[in-house]
């Protein structure tokens, strides 16, 4: 059996799922003709590597308690840098300012051949062009569906399943605390504030929240649909983007009243990319609730294909990540 030797460089929220997916999914992954050895892993203050592979459960066990994945200041790029393996799997936080670490581990994967996974939307809303490039000139494979919308499927269904049709626009909820703060104000009819704290506590909200309630979440994730299902090449600059700190809980219910929701909903239609608070018919399918994500997609040929699910959470992105990893290296 084909053996994968994998790094996991990030092990917040999403670095960890992953983790446990491997764990958990170890005998489906062997079914499908390979295995994963993890042979690095770090996170932002140590790292730990064994080329004979990690034990994923002890070094879960050991960030729980301390807070760290070893004793060792080893960081991530060193690992891609000088441990022989094939997969980077990139799940630092996002830096949508500069692309910060997960650029320069991209940068750093794919000048060694390396393929890389990744669920860090920053270095793709900057730099999508260049880092596919940089990829390809390497004979790197790079996936991202983890980048936008988490576990609900859009890069690849578009790319797998829809293959062949013309997609005219996508439209979607792509930031799952925007979504959870102006639909529960209006359910609960609280205050923006108390809606965003409780957003926080579901561990759903960017370590920095303006990123999600100024819109930059959502616009990040535009970037990527534009440039990956529609070829262009735009980053994070070319959206016009309106975020959702003047809604009020007022505003909201009127026009509840008049039969429409009110969700921040990113647009690529026509060669722009806006993202901004728009009135939605009740009955629409993009007037989902709560922390969902959707997008509603206008083809060609197979019509208009709505997807919705959850755009957040650890398992969630894992899972993202994983069907990446097995359309990567699954035997066919
Ligand atoms: N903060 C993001 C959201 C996380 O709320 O959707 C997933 O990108």
């Amino acid at each position: 059996m084909k053996t994968i030797r994998a790094s996991i460089i990030g092990f917040g929220s999403v670095g960890r799922g992953v983790a446990r997916t491997l764990i958990q999914k170890e005998d489906e992954i062997k079914k499908a003709g390979f295995e994963v050895k993890v042979v690095g892993i770090a996170d932002s203050s140590s790292g730990i590597v064994d080329p004979d592979g990690l034990d994923l459960e002890e070094i879960l066990k050991h960030k729980d308690s301390t807070g760290r994945v070893s004793e060792e200041r080893l960081s991530g790029i060193e690992i891609i840098e000088n441990i022989e393996h094939e997969l980077v799997i990139e799940t630092t936080p996002s830096d949508i300012q500069t692309g910060g670490v997960g650029l320069e581990n991209m940068r750093m994967a794919f000048s060694k051949g390396r393929d890389v996974i990744t669920s860090n939307k920053g270095p793709l809303a900057l730099r999508f062009s260049e880092l596919i490039n940089y990829a390809k000139a390497n004979g790197s494979k790079f996936l991202y569906e983890a980048t936008v919308g988490g576990a609900m499927p859009i890069l690849n269904l578009v790319r797998e399943t829809l293959a062949g049709n013309e997609i005219k626009s996508i439209q979607g909820i792509l930031n799952g605390t925007c979504n959870y703060i102006i639909s529960r104000m209006m359910e609960e009819k609280a205050p923006y504030e108390q809606m965003l704290a409780e957003a926080q506590e579901l561990g759903i909200a960017e370590t920095d929240p303006t990123y999600d309630v100024e819109g930059i979440d959502t616009a990040s994730k535009l970037v990527i649909i534009a440039n990956s299902v529609f070829g262009m090449d735009v980053n994070y600059h070319d959206v016009d983007v309106t975020g959702i700190t003047k809604i009020t809980p007022e505003a909201l219910m009127l026009a509840h009243d008049e039969g429409y929701a009110v969700r921040l909903i990113g647009e690529v239609k026509d060669g722009t990319l806006k993202a901004s608070p728009r009135l939605v018919p009740l009955d629409h399918p993009l007037a989902v609730g709560g922390t969902l994500n959707v997008a509603y997609i206008q083809t060609d040929l197979a019509g208009d294909i709505t997807v919705s699910g959850l755009g957040a959470g650890s398992i969630e992105t894992a899972s993202a990540i994983l069907s990446d990893i097995m359309s990567l290296y699954r035997e066919r």
